[in-house]
């Protein structure tokens, strides 16, 4: 395999963006992408996206996007996994470059989800239909019940959830691109609505539009684009049984921490080695859990690191410096490559307010619906 680096990034700001349309935010991010790295052409072209037919009544992304772009004629396909449709799509063209098939890959992601369908309805077509949606369960349902789960087997409480939104608002306030750049404090989110015991809205991450896309290359040819690539060295994929009640425990993310052996094992990588961390937070209660799996901190310790500051600006390893998915906003097929954005601008030093000092190693984790599906990465300065 070929080493692979990203040479070039382009993201929307995130949140309700009335005056864009679903290809209108896809070729601001690519456009910035394609401009940023300096290319010509392009070889192919992934857009990650979970439910655009049902989001804007649009399928058949991958020619419309290229022929957007003034690319019509470049191969060009959508990624689908919920969301970890943007992670995903990062692999697809982490593993096409690596294969040496293509040499210049747009990894992209995209979801308009403010258009007026009823958002709750169509996320919840990434849940197990028989098992769950059709009984009417939800996404806040599901993973309200995997807090109670956590909070059961180890102790997690309601304030170490609250601290997951605090900590996560309080970095996304320094985020130009965030949908929510307000902070709050630990009263605000104990009195927030409750939407799916324990978890209240401020838990949960908001429906939100957004692009996001990296320009990735073999590392041999990177230089001709940037003098700071940042490589891809690690990527892993895994899935789990997607109804709850298939699973061994609810409160075990399995498919989370496969993805993170497979990842660390390719990249040569442990934990211990990582910087930064970008960590799928769609409620607050999945940071917790992701964060072990991923073996960033000890099992049943997740609410305490957050209590504890480790995981915040300025702690051991600090943890959704973007703002994660609760405060930049989630527009589900985007999330993984916006992911992939923030650690490429921590390691090459880019990231102003929210910088940590002298980065070189940092993973971004994506996951899809409940936890079926995750995508880890691992990258490195060149
Ligand atoms: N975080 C912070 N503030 C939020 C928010 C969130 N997640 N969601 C909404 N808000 C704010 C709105 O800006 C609004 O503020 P304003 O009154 O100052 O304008 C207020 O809260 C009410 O917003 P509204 O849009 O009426 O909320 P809602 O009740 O329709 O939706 C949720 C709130 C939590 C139900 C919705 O954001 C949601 O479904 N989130 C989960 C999305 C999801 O499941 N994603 C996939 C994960 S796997």
């Amino acid at each position: 395999m070929r080493e692979v680096a990203i040479v070039g990034t382009g993201m929307t700001r995130f949140g309700e963006l009335w005056e864009s349309s679903l290809r209108d935010l896809f070729a601001e991010a690519a456009l910035a992408a394609i401009e940023d790295a300096g290319v010509d052409h392009l070889d192919s072209i992934y857009v990650g996206n979970m439910s655009a037919g049902r989001f804007v009544g649009q399928e058949h992304l991958g020619p419309l996007m290229a022929d957007q772009i003034g690319m019509a004629g470049v191969a060009a396909t959508r990624v689908e996994s919920a969301c970890a449709s943007g992670g995903v799509a990062l692999r697809t063209a982490f593993l096409e470059v690596a294969s040496g098939a293509s040499d210049l890959v747009l990894a992209s992601g995209v979801e308009k989800m403010t258009d007026g369908a009823d958002v709750t309805d169509v996320l919840a077509t990434a849940a197990d239909q028989e098992l769950e949606a059709y009984q009417g369960i939800t996404f806040p349902g599901l993973y309200a019940m995997i807090a109670r789960a956590h909070m059961e087997a180890h102790g997690t409480t309601e304030e170490d959830l609250a601290r997951v939104t605090i900590k996560n608002h309080h970095h996304g306030a320094l985020n130009p691109k965030a949908q929510f750049r307000r902070e709050f404090t630990l009263a605000q989110v104990l009195g927030s609505a409750m939407v799916a015991e324990p978890l209240r809205l401020l838990h949960c991450s908001p429906v939100s539009d957004g692009a996001a896309a990296v320009l990735v290359c073999p590392l041999e040819l990177a230089r001709h684009y940037t003098d700071r690539p940042v490589k891809i060295i690690g990527s892993g994929l895994a899935t789990a049984p997607m109804a709850l009640a298939d699973r061994r425990d609810p409160a075990a993310l399995d498919a989370v921490k496969r993805s993170a052996e497979r990842a660390y094992e390719m990249a040569e990588s442990d934990p211990g080695k990582i910087q930064v961390a970008e960590v799928h937070d769609c409620f607050s209660i999945s940071e917790i859990c992701c964060t072990e799996e991923l073996g960033l901190v000890e099992r049943g310790r997740g609410g305490q690191a957050v209590q504890s500051g480790e995981t915040a600006l300025g702690g051991r390893l600090p943890v959704n410096t973007s703002g994660g998915l609760k405060s930049k906003g989630h527009p589900v097929g985007a999330t993984g490559i916006a992911q992939a954005i923030e650690i490429y601008q921590q390691l090459r030093g880019e990231a102003g307010d929210r910088q940590v000092p002298d980065a070189h190693c940092g993973l971004t984790q994506n996951m899809g619906g409940s936890g079926a599906s995750s995508v880890v990465h691992i990258f490195e300065r060149a």
